[in-house]
């Protein structure tokens, strides 16, 4: 989105008597503004968390972090607190967004409890790592103004200036930051009595936006009440639309240009991949592997298969190789089982290409992701879970939005645990598979047996 943002302010940023970011969050779009060649004077920023308000006090020139009453009531986490160097405005940011990002880590499981402890262990660390951070924010955003102010009663202030640029992403999820940023009496600042954004205001104020003079950018993804906006017919002149695939992330505007298809650089595609499958036979003595890999290679792999650029966000990423060739894409999630201490893991994708010799070589990754051999590889690959004591692996699950109320091709490897019928009539279907003791070889000879034979019809 910052690359988004970038493109659509260029050549316009000296146009721009005001630049108007509410809901700043960390100041990351800021920053992609300033990049652009946005003069940080004319920048107003402004947020309700006392994240943004210490990170926004240092940085306008008229304010000091140290004003904005952060005292810290936890004894231990006070101890800490008063160990850190905090005379200058910097010194103190940093200091106390160490206990900020302390206090954030949230939960009674063991594995957060530890998480906890290892921070405050590692807290000069990180006090240094904020402080470098910070510094490095002071020299290129420095002399923007901040305020703590409601978003929406920010925006309006600007609405109707043509030389004004607004830039909104408001907080899409209920109570998400009032969550994350909850000091349960650790400690205390001089915390804004204004409620949280949500989806509900949102709805409201989007139709404010409609016939504003200024420029309007907004974040935005598919499913925001974007039918409130006169000027986001897709289709028509007045929106671009950056991203593809189901969970499709917009940068919305009232001064849109033609829509266009970025097409993917060259330099976006791997420059080493290991080859893929191309209608090689599979037999008995075919060996199979799963192989750790990165989000890019993943993902490259993913938009190769379904021929579509996915918005694919896992933990953690797999290839399926047989006989040396890439046969599937597969990324996990693994903080259910880590955090929770479950007994399962949720597979966010799992992606075969389309064969013409084999109509189901989507059930070879199938049936291998659910041999032990595989298990016992996922749990390798979580190099903490022995020292957590996480329980043993017990089975995977998957979730499938569909059509249909159940999907085909899951028949007789997964079960289904539930299903919801969302808006709009599609299906949110949970499946689960346990775990059987199977080695690569045992998953092969089975396939080969029972679905080797079955061509697609062509
Ligand atoms: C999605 S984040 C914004 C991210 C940021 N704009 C960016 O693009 O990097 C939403 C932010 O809105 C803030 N927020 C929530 N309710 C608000 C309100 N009523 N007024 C102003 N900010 C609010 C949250 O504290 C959070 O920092």
């Amino acid at each position: 989105m910052r690359r988004a943002l970038r493109d659509h302010v260029r050549g316009r940023v000296g146009d721009y008597r005001r630049v108007v970011v509410p809901c700043v969050g960390s100041f990351a779009m800021v920053e992609a503004l300033v990049d652009e060649g946005v003069d940080p004077k004319v920048i107003e920023t402004s947020d309700v968390s006392v994240y943004s308000t210490l990170v926004g006090f240092l940085l306008d020139p008229d304010k000091d972090p140290r004003d904005v009453g952060f005292t810290v009531h936890d004894d231990d986490l006070r101890t800490l607190f008063e160990a850190l160097p905090r005379d200058g405005q910097v010194e103190f940011t940093a200091a106390a967004l160490c206990i900020v990002k302390v206090v954030q880590i949230k939960g009674k499981s063991e594995f957060r409890r530890w998480q906890r402890l290892e921070f405050c262990n590692q807290m000069p660390t990180m006090y240094q790592k904020y402080l470098e951070g910070l510094k490095t924010h002071q020299k290129k955003l420095a002399g923007l103004s901040y305020v703590v102010r409601d978003g929406h009663e920010h925006i309006r202030t600007a609405l109707a200036e043509a030389d004004a640029l607004i830039w909104y992403n408001p907080p899409a999820y209920k109570g998400g930051y009032t969550k994350m940023f909850e000091p349960d009496g650790a400690y205390s600042w001089n915390a804004p009595e204004i409620a949280e954004i949500d989806m509900k205001d949102i709805e409201s104020f989007y139709g404010e936006l409609n016939g504003a003079a200024a420029h309007v950018t907004l974040y935005a993804e598919h499913w925001y009440p974007l039918e409130r906006l006169d000027w986001t017919e897709f289709s028509k002149d007045y929106a671009e639309v950056y991203g593809k695939s189901d969970r499709t992330i917009y940068l919305v505007t009232n001064r849109g240009r033609k829509v266009v298809a970025r097409p993917k650089k060259v330099h976006d595609v791997p420059a080493r991949r290991p080859p893929v499958y191309c209608e090689q036979e599979i037999t008995e003595d075919s060996v199979l592997a799963m192989v750790t890999t990165t989000k890019e290679l993943a993902t490259y792999y993913y938009d190769l298969f379904i021929k579509a650029l996915g918005v694919v966000n896992a933990e953690t990423y797999f290839l399926f190789v047989v006989d040396g060739r890439v046969v599937g894409t597969v990324g996990f999630m693994y903080s259910s089982w880590a955090r929770n201490r479950l007994s399962h893991v949720f597979e966010v994708f799992g992606i075969t290409p389309t064969s013409v010799r084999y109509k189901k070589l989507n059930r070879l990754l199938m049936m291998y992701l659910l041999s032990g051999e595989c298990r016992d590889i996922l749990m390798a690959n979580f190099p903490q879970h022995e020292s957590l004591m996480l329980p043993m692996l017990k089975s995977m699950r998957t979730t499938c939005i569909s059509k249909y109320a159940e999907v085909k091709i899951n028949r007789g490897i997964l079960k289904m645990k539930s299903r919801e019928k969302m808006k709009g009539g599609r299906f949110k279907l949970v499946y689960e598979g346990k775990f059987n003791g199977k080695t690569g070889r045992e998953v092969v000879t089975e396939w080969v047996t029972k679905h080797g034979q079955v061509k697609r019809e062509e």
